[in-house]
């Protein structure tokens, strides 16, 4: 495993979190409270197999004063399936994965989004809505995958490969969107590759996400960048085929950005979405998701006849995203993503030449 430390400085110090804590308690009241869980009983209920009452009393203050500042601000909150069960469930207007997020933020009809999710989702957001105000609620919510490409680096793969379209994974920044021809997600990366002309394709950045489609592609010739995501490139094969010895009727579900390996021993593999329908319609008494931790956590109460077993990493990025900061960021107005209008125009050829793709091959 390589762990790469975030190239974005995190927005917070120390001192400005505490300044953000004690102008907060200034405004809102916000002390644990049974009172305000009894009140949002009915949001509880959505995640009470995994977050205590004690947990929700400290919660609910924050959450009720997130959705009515939400009210007043015009804003709706779009946050993706690693958010935590309170974020989730508790002030999410829409929850997602990377394709379904984008899509919805050609759709929102409020003046203002607040991402719950990394900076590159924001950015896709307001690459989308160049008139809205998008907000960040931490800054510092990087991606290594972002993190490992740049412009010049397409340049790069351009040259290795003369002719081939470039199809950039949307965990990229909008300056590596606009050099590329076509975005992807993992929901649709296989079908996007497949409607390409040509016998080459470059896949950037993720190279598991790549050789895992290559797999699916084997009618493409597939070059691919060396980034990784520091989540799930921590699995491996001996871990799962271990865990299968011991639990030989478990289910096992790995994000396309595992290893190869690692996918190729799971019983599933898809985007997070996918790995939620999944789930949902198989019902499979023990499940193994082999992605982030919030997965699990999101949908424990809805399916309480799956057992969730196995080891889960956490995405340090995501988990910057707290409902504090989620309140801060709605009081006051802060922090908005802004993309230099030039590049904005390129990169959303790309984020909707992949919406169109996507939504031609599902039909
Ligand atoms: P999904 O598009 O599957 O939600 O993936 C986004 C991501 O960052 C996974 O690590
Ligand atoms: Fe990036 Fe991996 Fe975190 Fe997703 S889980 S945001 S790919 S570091």
């Amino acid at each position: 495993m390589s762990l790469r430390m975030n190239a974005t400085a995190p927005s917070f110090t120390p001192a400005a979190l505490a300044r953000m804590r004690a102008d907060l308690a200034a405004s809102y009241d916000l002390a644990p409270s049974l009172a305000a869980a009894e009140a949002t009983r009915d949001i509880h209920a959505r995640m009470d197999r995994v977050v205590p009452l004690a947990d929700w009393a400290r919660h609910a203050p924050y959450v009720l004063a997130i959705n009515r500042l939400k009210a007043e601000r015009n804003a709706a909150i779009l946050a993706h399936n690693y958010m935590t069960p309170d974020i989730y469930h508790g002030i999410a207007d829409v929850v997602g994965d990377s394709l379904q997020l984008a899509i919805a933020a050609t759709k929102v009809d409020a003046e203002v989004i607040v991402q719950c999710g990394v900076h590159f989702m924001a950015e896709t957001s307001k690459i989308l809505n160049p008139a809205k105000t998008v907000l960040m609620p931490d800054m510092g919510a990087g991606c290594s995958l972002a993190e490992s490409i740049t412009p010049e680096g397409i340049a790069a793969m351009r040259a290795k490969y003369p002719g081939a379209p470039v199809v950039s994974y949307v965990n990229t920044t909008a300056e590596v969107k606009a050099a590329s021809d076509v975005c992807c997600t993992s929901s649709n990366a296989a079908q996007i590759v497949a409607a390409l002309d040509g016998d080459t394709v470059i896949m950037t950045p993720d190279q598991y996400l790549a050789q895992n489609v290559a797999r699916q592609v084997p009618g493409k010739r597939i070059g691919w960048g060396e980034g990784s995501c520091i989540v799930h490139e921590r699995f491996t094969a001996q871990d799962l085929r271990e865990f299968r010895a011991f639990q030989p009727d478990v289910q096992i579900i790995a994000h396309p950005e595992c290893p190869p390996d690692v996918a190729a021993e799971a019983d599933f593999s898809g985007s997070t979405a996918g790995i939620i329908a999944f789930v949902e319609r198989e019902r499979p008494a023990k499940a193994m998701l082999v992605t982030e931790c919030s997965m699990a956590s999101n949908i424990a109460d809805a399916l309480p006849e799956v057992d969730f077993v196995g080891p889960c990493n956490m995405c340090p990025y995501m988990k910057m995203i707290t409902l504090e900061k989620v309140l801060w960021s709605l009081h006051t107005m802060t922090t908005p993503v802004e993309v230099d209008p030039a590049i904005a125009a390129r990169a959303r050829i790309a984020v909707e030449r992949m919406i169109e793709l996507s939504r031609k091959a599902a039909a």
